[in-house]
């Protein structure tokens, strides 16, 4: 970089920024943000940069989105999901998304309501005896079955959902905290934590292999719906067919177990929280979905109960469940200003970027109406809790109908409510979650 951006005080010799990032990259992320639109940071002894503002995200993730690649964050999560979709680049890239993306349209997204319906009911009924429960497992648990029965026509056993449930976190947090560090420097040290990430990879991975072997040799009936697996596996395509072998499958399968169990739980369990502390809200989308039957009901009426799509909105401009990422240059690139040779990183953190007072009132407060009074103030680029441009979530309108499903379903049974004086910080395990969230139920009387 000829004229660089400002740097962000506070960089220690050899590591850079790296420690401050690995113990609190929330807190470092947001008081980074306020350096600078586009500012320098130090991953050890390496320049990166971190973007704060939307319309240079924008820029990074739709206008100029030729010009980078997905980066070193992404990198470090090749152990784990190899070539998947998540990670794949370019042409490839671009194949296996058109190859899944009717799997991710309203009419395919019809076909999962029943299963996204039935899981949320069943969760539901399990509370009906406990007054108080632990929300944030309970909304992985039902994320992950739902998001493997849909796609890949697997029911997984409670064993199989516990050991994701344990090691997940495990090895996302391990990719996160990889990505802010110098390559190689203590990744092969064999720490504690070291250890426990490579050994949850090599059991995630195992028992997606398992679970793949059951469901390729498993006999599907005549008229089942086609799921991911088919699509994949029996294309038109020769040559995708060719690539989409059993080892590309398991990347895949790995793919959406990652994006479909970490990602969701928070949002329901960010809306649920939210929901709680402004009882009024609450009552008022109890009133909106009194009359609605999730189990027979189609995308289109989802997102035609506006307070809940604006609950569930502010909660993930608040709480974005992805809430940083990064990208690097391919070519010399101006952004913001400034020409980025090719191998800059660039961070961002989308936790910051929307909470932006210059774009939006009392950015810090829930106030879901805005969505309904203001929405057409605030510019799309400043709401991008899925992303944008050819890398934008596949999974978004499949997320958005589970989420509305599973709170719909949660509001019809109980009230909810929390202790007295509990606060809830966000902690950044890899998704953005509520560390511990007991919420008090009461069973509201049969409807
Ligand atoms: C609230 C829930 C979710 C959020 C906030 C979320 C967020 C995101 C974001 C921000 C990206 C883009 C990453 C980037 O730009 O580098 C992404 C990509 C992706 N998401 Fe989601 N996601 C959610 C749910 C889901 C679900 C339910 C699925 C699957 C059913 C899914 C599957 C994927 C996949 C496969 C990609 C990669 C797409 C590509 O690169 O072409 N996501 N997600």
């Amino acid at each position: 970089m000829a004229v660089k951006p400002p740097l962000v005080p506070h960089a220690k010799p050899i590591v850079g920024h790296a420690l401050d990032i690995w113990r609190d990259p929330l807190k470092f992320f947001n008081s980074a943000a306020r350096v600078a639109p586009l500012s320098r940071i130090k991953i050890g002894w390496k320049d990166a940069c971190l973007v704060s503002n939307h319309e240079l995200l924008y820029q990074i993730l739709v206008t100029d989105a030729k010009k980078y690649d997905k980066g070193i964050q992404y990198e470090r999560a090749r152990s784990m999901l190899g070539n998947g979709v998540l990670l794949a680049e370019g042409d490839f890239h671009l194949r296996q998304r058109r190859l899944m993306q009717p799997m991710f349209n309203k009419p395919s997204i019809n076909d999962y309501i029943d299963a996204m319906h039935t899981y949320s009911t069943a969760m539901v009924d399990s509370w009906a005896d406990r007054d108080v429960v632990e929300l944030y497992p309970e909304f992985y648990r039902l994320a992950t079955r739902v998001v493997i029965d849909t796609l890949f026509s697997t029911k997984m056993s409670d064993r199989d959902v516990e050991l994701v449930r344990e090691k997940m976190p495990i090895v996302i947090s391990g990719i996160e905290k990889r990505g802010a560090l110098p390559p190689r420097l203590f990744d092969t040290i064999p720490t504690p934590e070291n250890r426990a990430f490579y050994s949850a990879i090599s059991d995630l991975r195992a028992l997606g292999d398992r679970l793949v072997t059951e469901r390729l040799d498993m006999e599907r009936e005549h008229d089942a719906r086609a799921d991911l697996m088919d699509v994949l596996t029996r294309t038109d395509d020769e040559v995708a067919r060719r690539d989409n072998d059993r080892a590309q499958i398991l990347n895949e399968f790995l793919t959406f177990l990652t994006a479909g169990s970490e990602t969701t739980p928070s949002a329901i369990a960010w809306s649920c929280y939210l929901l709680a502390r402004h009882p009024q809200i609450q009552e008022e989308v109890r009133a909106e979905v009194a009359d609605f039957d999730p189990g027979t009901n189609t995308v289109a009426a989802v997102q035609g109960l506006p307070l809940l799509q604006a609950v569930v909105r502010e909660a993930l401009r608040l709480y974005p469940p992805v809430w940083a990422l990064g990208r690097r240059t391919l070519q010399t690139t101006t952004l913001g200003g400034y020409e980025l040779p090719p191998g800059t990183q660039v961070f961002y953190s989308v936790y910051a970027i929307q909470r932006d007072e210059s774009v939006y009132d009392e950015p810090d407060e829930f106030r879901p109406h805005r969505w309904i009074d203001d929405a057409k103030k605030y510019p799309r680029t400043a709401f991008l809790p899925f992303g944008a441009g050819i890398r934008n979530c596949i999974g978004e309108h499949f997320a958005w109908v589970e989420i509305s499903i599973a709170i719909v379903n949660i509001l019809k049974r109980y009230e909810l409510s929390l202790q007295p004086g509990q606060q809830v910080p966000p902690a950044a395990m890899g998704a953005l979650v509520p560390g511990n969230l007991p919420m008090r139920l009461r069973r509201m009387v049969s409807r």
